[in-house]
């Protein structure tokens, strides 16, 4: 039988820690079996010890899992995690990128409202606001990713959104985020960033201005090709609509491929960096090639 303790004392101590320790450690609440390593939770609901504990959890009024496309606990441990990692108040996760746009977009805006995209989006990204968001009154509109200027001409009255990948997929255009966010704040607008290419190990646009990070998870955040996933990031006001949607409508991510994901992020700076420099030395064997213009 394993011994009870007060799993809280087993937690680490976060406070100032730097990002390499947060990646590694953040979101981790041990259990009372003092594991080393983050626990798996395979359950679809949960048990109560009455009808009236599982009300009140049910109701909300005591805190509590009551169901996996509500919480989960390993899944909780990687929106915690990217919630550190990125300096938002919280995150969320999804099944997939696209579900975390998705999520974003009909928690946030409704029938009549205008965004803006980037020309310089993933094409499933375009697809989902051409064919999909269009189809239930959302107004769409391309900017050129840096410019500027003809983002702040863009802007309407009902702009809700302004939506940015950068570096872009797949030519990795960029952005000057904390510019653009300024460009959207003046005129009562959100920017999302989908961070998907740089990871928080490289850039976190919340702390530039942002308001509302996506990241498909499939890519760096894994970094090895094992599973799908997503997470959206931001302040308390705006993740509780986030939240509310994805509870309710289910595109919510699987304990197994956050488990994936919590072992993925243990290795993103040192993987990111490597990136880095493996891009760099490539860019500079590329300049010295006589049929390389750019
Ligand atoms: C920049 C970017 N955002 C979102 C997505 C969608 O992510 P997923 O394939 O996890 O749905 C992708 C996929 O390639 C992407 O490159």
């Amino acid at each position: 039988m394993s011994q009870e303790w007060d799993a809280g004392r087993l937690d680490s101590d976060l406070d100032g820690v730097a990002f390499d320790t947060l990646a590694v450690r953040a979101g981790q609440h041990r259990t009372p079996e003092g594991e080393h390593g983050d626990p798996m939770f395979f359950t679809s609901s949960y048990v109560f010890r009455t009808a009236a504990d599982a009300a009140a959890r049910f109701a909300g009024e005591v805190p509590g899992n009551v169901y996996s496309r509500y919480t989960n606990p390993t899944v909780r441990a990687f929106e915690e995690r990217i919630a550190a990692l990125e300096g938002a108040e919280q995150a969320v996760a999804t099944a997939t990128g696209m579900a975390a746009i998705m999520a974003v977009v009909m928690s946030l805006c409704s029938a009549g409202d205008h965004v803006l995209v980037s020309r310089s989006v993933f094409g499933s990204t375009i697809s989902l606001f051409e064919k999909y968001f269009k189809r239930f009154g959302i107004e769409v509109d391309y900017v050129p990713l840096a410019d500027l200027s003809g983002w702040d001409a863009a802007i309407k009255a009902n702009t809700k959104l302004l939506f940015v990948e950068s570096p872009s997929n797949p030519l990795a255009e960029l952005v000057d985020i904390a510019a653009l966010s300024e460009v959207a704040h003046a005129k009562g607008a959100m920017l999302v960033v989908d961070n998907c290419f740089c990871t928080p190990a490289l850039q976190q646009p919340l702390k530039l201005g942002a308001d509302v990070v996506v990241h498909s998870a499939t890519k760096f955040i894994d970094g090895q090709g094992r599973c799908m996933g997503g997470v959206v990031a931001g302040r308390a006001e705006q993740m509780k609509e986030v939240v509310g949607f994805l509870r309710t409508a289910g595109p919510t991510l699987s304990p197994f491929n956050a488990w994936i994901f919590l072992k993925g992020l243990e290795t993103l700076s040192l993987r990111m960096k490597a990136h880095c420099a493996n891009a760099q030395a490539l860019a500079e064997w590329l300049e010295q090639q006589d049929g390389i213009e750019k």
